[in-house]
């Protein structure tokens, strides 16, 4: 499969949130990447519901919703009807992870899980055939425009292992300091679907820069 490209729009202009996405509609944006912090998982705080049913307002592509918020339980129905595609919750945020992804999945949405830098992919064995995407955290999540973690490499491998030998379709999608400097190796190692918030909308020319991850 062709790697998907999901451009974050934390990294967007958000005085002009429909010019962006009409960027990406236009693009070969695979999906937007949707950012939700609370200030207490992680120390800032984005935007919610509201900003998020203006983009799907003019998104023509599935939303990718990356909740970093404690609780996430609380909101599961309400992004369903905000028309999240996948809907990925952290496994340091959930006490019951596989409740959690059951509910996520009984309100039509693909279920995803997002780690933590310091958090391993082993503890996802007994789980893994019950998420659609593992979102591997390439920086620690909260902020965009951060550098990117080296050892993530290795959990991608780690990963690709663990679904490969439970016969898993689970997608691995990694998020934080993802570059032309990075795409190829993450890519080779088992990465199927790239986050890219301030390499694409900090770019000269956004549209070639997604062009550009996607042609790797
Ligand atoms: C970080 C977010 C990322 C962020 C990526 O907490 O989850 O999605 O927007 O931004 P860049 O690509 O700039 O690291
Ligand atoms: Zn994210």
């Amino acid at each position: 499969m062709k790697q998907l490209i999901a451009p974050s729009l934390l990294a967007a202009d958000f005085g002009n949130l429909q010019r962006d996405s009409e960027m990406l509609n236009n693009s070969e944006a695979d999906w937007f990447h949707i950012d939700i912090m609370d200030g207490v998982f992680v120390p800032n705080i984005s935007y919610g519901m509201p900003v998020l049913k203006a983009i799907g307002e003019h998104a023509q592509k599935p939303l990718d919703v990356h909740l970093m918020i404690v609780e996430p339980d609380r909101y599961i129905e309400e992004f369903a009807a905000l028309n999240a595609a996948v809907l990925t919750v952290h496994y340091e945020a959930c006490n019951h992870l596989h409740r959690s992804l059951q509910k996520i999945k009984s309100c039509g949405m693909n279920a995803g899980v997002a780690l933590n830098p310091h958090t391993p992919v082993h503890l996802l064995t007994d789980i893994i055939q019950d998420i659609d995407v593992v979102c591997l955290m390439s920086v620690n999540p909260g902020f965009g425009g951060q550098s990117f973690i080296k050892n993530t490499y290795n959990k991608v491998k780690a990963l690709k292992d663990l679904i490969t030998a439970q016969g898993s379709t689970t997608l691995i999608e990694i998020d934080g300091g993802v570059t032309d400097k990075n795409a190829k190796a993450l890519i080779d190692a088992g990465a199927d679907v790239l986050v890219a918030g301030s390499f694409v909308f900090k770019a000269e020319n956004p549209t070639q820069t997604i062009a550009n991850l996607k042609a790797l």
